[in-house]
């Protein structure tokens, strides 16, 4: 019997091979926005390591809604066409291809996480690397001596809602199956649906109907952009762990309403709203985020994918069979081995002698021939 972390899924025209899924994670790779020769080694090796959908990092669809100079971009065609090969590559070898359609907010313009993860120095201005302008629903800056973002207008949200619909046409174009609204981690969309982050008195603030305004418009936009046969995912952090910060509640409120809208999939993650001087309070434990997966599935009858610390395949395939989610995503487990999913594959089939029919023939022929 085919394990329920291995069994076949439709959402809507796309059939994914099974429910492990690579979330989007930031390589911090980029010059300029564009994808390179890097990217599509480093996504293709995840796609030959068996997941069913490998979703792209975090990808910006305008250059000031980056995290960092390394960042992905899909603001022009010349982008997608970077894109392309990569999404191209990922389906020839049996994974669906996804991409993550962001903007960074008021986390915009900073080093990469390895450079030490702050507002740009002097050291990387000289290099070439200077801040930009930064935006947020509210005048409200990540942390003391971060940039302080403008507060965005109607007109600016008009113009990002296009930005956001442009980049559907540029992933469609480009040959993806899967896009994610990012609307987690302290990023743009987050920083409008926490009370803690959205101070603003129009019609995109105030109550949570206003604070989900903008983001609800933008995933409908996405949804009218994107064509009917190919899922939309959105990507949210279920609870703030802050002091009057979002709630699971309000995630359940924001979930009913995506999946009014036709949003497919709800990937339910949690906090980055504040700097490091605030960090949330949440425990991180073995698949600590899987319950609010479970919540908004039974709650709203919406779709989910659960994420976080999940590392073991038996984990992984005990989420789906007990029906806490639909898709299992797999992260840094999968940075530190690409072929976790045919390796979970062989785990759970434990029947199957030799074992290596699920590996990509070019590695399964001989492995299945080991002595
Ligand atoms: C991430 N994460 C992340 N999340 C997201 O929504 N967009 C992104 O671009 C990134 N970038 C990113 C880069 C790196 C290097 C890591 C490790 C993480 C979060 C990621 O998708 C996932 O939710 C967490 O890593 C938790 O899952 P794991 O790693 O415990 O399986």
């Amino acid at each position: 019997m085919t394990a329920p972390l291995f069994t076949p899924v439709s959402l809507r025209d796309v059939a994914l091979r099974n429910r492990v899924v690579i979330p989007p994670m930031c390589q911090y790779s980029a010059a300029g926005g564009m994808a390179g020769d890097y990217h599509l080694v480093h996504y293709g090796r995840l796609a030959l390591g068996g997941a069913g959908l490998v979703i792209l990092e975090a990808t910006a669809v305008v250059p000031e809604g980056r995290i960092t100079h390394g960042d992905l971009g899909i603001w022009s065609d010349a982008h997608g066409a970077a894109l392309a090969r990569i999404a191209a590559f990922l389906k020839a070898h049996g994974a669906a291809a996804g991409v993550q359609l962001a903007h960074a907010g008021r986390k915009a313009s900073m080093q990469r996480p390895w450079e030490g993860n702050g507002p740009l120095s002097a050291e990387e201005i000289a290099r070439g690397e200077a801040p930009w302008p930064i935006v947020a629903p509210s005048a409200v800056p990540l942390d003391e001596g971060w940039l302080m973002p403008a507060e965005l207008s109607g007109d600016d949200l008009d113009a990002l809602t296009e930005a956001f619909v442009a980049a559907a046409r540029r992933a469609e174009a480009a040959g993806f199956d899967v896009i994610e609204l990012h609307a987690a981690h302290g990023y743009l969309l987050h920083t409008f649906l926490s009370p803690l982050t959205n101070r603003r008195e129009d019609a995109f603030g105030g109550d949570r109907t206003g604070r989900m305004r903008f983001p609800l418009r933008v995933a409908r936009a996405l949804r009218e952009a994107w064509p009917a046969g190919k899922p939309l995912f959105v990507r949210v952090s279920a609870v703030d762990g802050l002091e009057g910060g979002i709630t699971l509640d309000d995630t359940l409120a924001f979930a009913g309403e995506l999946r009014a809208l036709g949003v497919d999939v709800l990937d339910c993650s949690s906090g980055g709203l504040a700097g490091s001087a605030t960090a949330a309070r949440i425990r991180r434990d073995y698949g600590f985020q899987v319950g609010f997966a479970e919540a908004v599935k039974r709650e709203t009858g919406l779709s989910t994918m659960a994420v976080g610390l999940i590392v073991d395949p038996r984990q992984a395939d005990a989420i789906v069979a007990e029906g806490r989610a639909d898709l299992v995503a797999v992260g840094r487990e999968a940075l530190a081995d690409p072929n976790w999913a045919v390796r979970a594959s062989r785990v759970l089939d434990g029947t199957q002698e030799p074992g290596f029919e699920a590996w990509p023939q070019q590695a399964g022929w001989w492995l299945e021939r080991r002595e």
